[in-house]
């Protein structure tokens, strides 16, 4: 992949760790286990090969729906990664930020979260935006509240002033790469997806490594992006 262009922006939708688990007669949380030790290896991977932004959806607002058993087992994984595993994307200079939605999230994975942020705030060879209780509609829905209560005039509001008060100031998105062969967004950065190109690989995320990374590459490379012209 030498020579090769990265995507400024990429997206990466974690999913298929439970029918990870499921395959093997194991608990689901197991795969969730499983796809965070993989998600670590394979960002620094990421970060390596040059790609400034990555966005990882990992826990959306429909994901509360599930069984608590799991849903308790997610948040004390995001805890463990927050407080320890993720600071070896500080030592590769990476600032961590999230989007989503604060409430319902548990105080203790609240308090991990600003932990990491404040930890890599300084950081300047790349971003990783974490998709955290995060529902795309919910962000455009918190975007309107914000402008609203700042007083902006109907006639002040434009594109850049919408895309100010999203989550986070990122640039568009340019790669999705969701693993595990469903082919949809599940509310994923709808907005900011507006051009993104779009690779549904078979893999469940836990398999998904480098060298499947490497072949997203090449196919983002044969990719024509056209963004409306001709
Ligand atoms: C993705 O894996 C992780 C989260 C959504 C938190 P899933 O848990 O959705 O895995 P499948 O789709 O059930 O296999
Ligand atoms: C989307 O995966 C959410 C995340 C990856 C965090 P889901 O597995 O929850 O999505 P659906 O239910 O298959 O659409
Ligand atoms: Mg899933």
């Amino acid at each position: 992949m030498r020579n090769e262009k990265v995507p400024n922006h990429l997206g990466i939708i974690v999913d298929g760790n439970g029918r990870w688990a499921e395959k093997r007669g194991l608990n689901r949380s197991l795969g969730h286990k499983e796809g965070a030790d993989n998600l670590k290896k394979l960002l620094l991977y990421i970060y390596d090969k040059k790609v400034p932004y990555v966005s990882i959806y990992a826990f959306s607002t429909e994901n509360f729906k599930r069984e608590k058993s799991e849903v308790d087992f997610l948040m004390n994984l995001f805890v463990t990664l927050f407080t320890k595993e993720f600071l070896t994307l500080k030592e590769k200079g990476v600032k961590v930020v999230f989007s989503g939605r604060r409430d319902p999230l548990p105080k203790k994975v609240l308090k991990s979260m600003d932990f990491l942020e404040e930890e890599t705030k300084e950081q300047k060879n790349g971003v990783l935006n974490i998709c955290l209780n995060y529902g795309g509609q919910y962000e455009l829905v918190d975007a309107v509240k914000k402008i609203v209560e700042k007083g902006i005039k109907q006639e002040e509001i434009t594109k850049e002033v919408l895309e100010e008060n999203l989550y986070q100031t990122l640039p568009p998105l340019d790669f999705i790469i969701r693993t595990s062969g469903e082919m949809r967004s599940s509310n994923f950065m709808i907005y900011q997806s507006a051009y993104a190109e779009y690779y549904f690989p078979d893999t469940l995320f836990p398999d998904f490594h480098e060298e499947d990374f490497d072949r997203a590459m090449d196919v983002y490379n044969k990719r024509n992006r056209r963004f409306g012209g001709n």
